[in-house]
């Protein structure tokens, strides 16, 4: 099957994730806060014994899995890359073995068009992702389409004053640290109402981002030991490019956020009844 140019920028996008560097050193989820800001965009969201509910880009479903233990909730995560929906089988078969109430499944799909049936979800949840995606209008209309009347959409992501990124932060880094098409703060908001959805909370999280680039410091100082004990797996050419230049990449994310220009925001709007 050929690819179109979108695609294909998807896929690079997907398995941008899967490389050893990005795991060492974004972690697992991919996003600021972790599993308690999960939780928390859960409850803001009001998710219920029982409800059905859909992650976005759920990656390798350790938000989706969190949140079905949490809420005792069933989650469908949807996700480009083919890799981590395998991966995601995997780890929600071995969960659900030893807890009833984590019950999370995966497809591989896009989030800008997805198969989730329309009106059946009580909650669509979209973490750190709706920055990457390049028809953001398309991902919250569908998401919209998938929810029942009365269901919310819980998105937290980066948000960049327009004009604001340095030319370092812009490209490839930019795009897999979800800041080079982010959006500010009204711009999310916008994206909801514009999708027929009635923003009820928005909330700032931006510390979260300074604790992650203190955790992003901690992996990077202990790096060596890790390329070592790693025997090679660990440390390409494109590996060490993207380590040399993290020290002054996390330096520049600092002083955006001091200066108010980055952050990382919830949103929960929710579909009229
Ligand atoms: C920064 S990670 C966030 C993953 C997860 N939501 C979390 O918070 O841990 C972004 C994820 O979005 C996925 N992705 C990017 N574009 C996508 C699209 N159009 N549809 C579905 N998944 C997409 C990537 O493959 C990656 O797994």
């Amino acid at each position: 099957m050929a690819l179109t140019d979108e695609a294909y920028a998807k896929a690079c996008c997907a398995d941008l994730y899967q490389s050893p560097w990005a795991r060492q050193i974004l972690g697992d989820p991919l996003h600021p806060g972790g599993l308690a800001l999960t939780n928390r965009l859960g409850r803001l969201m009001d998710i219920a014994e029982n409800d059905w509910v859909a992650d976005l880009a759920s990656a390798r479903g350790t938000s989706a899995m969190a949140i079905s233990r949490a809420f005792h909730c069933r989650v469908v995560g949807v996700e480009f890359g083919a890799g981590p929906v395998a991966e995601a089988h995997a780890i929600a078969a071995a969960q659900s073995e030893n807890n009833a109430n984590s019950r999370g499944y995966f497809l591989r799909g896009d989030a800008e068009s997805t198969p989730l049936a329309t009106g059946r979800f009580d909650g669509v949840i979209c973490e750190c992702s709706m920055s990457l995606f390049a028809d953001k209008p398309a991902a919250v209309a569908d998401a919209a389409r998938a929810l029942r009347p009365g269901g919310r959409l819980g998105l937290s992501d980066f948000t960049v004053t327009p004009g604001t990124l340095p030319a370092e932060l812009q490209g490839s880094v930019g795009q897999i640290l979800c800041l080079a098409q982010a959006l500010d703060v009204n711009g999310y908001a916008k994206l909801m109402e514009t999708a027929g959805l009635k923003l009820t909370h928005q909330e700032d999280a931006s510390e979260h981002v300074l604790k992650i680039l203190d955790g992003v410091d901690a992996k990077l100082a202990a790096l060596p030991i890790l390329q070592q004990i790693s025997g090679g797996a660990f440390g390409g050419p494109d590996d060490n490019e993207m380590i040399r230049q993290a020290p002054g990449l996390v330096a520049r994310i600092r002083e955006l956020v001091a200066a108010g220009e980055l952050g990382y925001w919830l949103f929960v709007g929710e579909k009229p009844s």
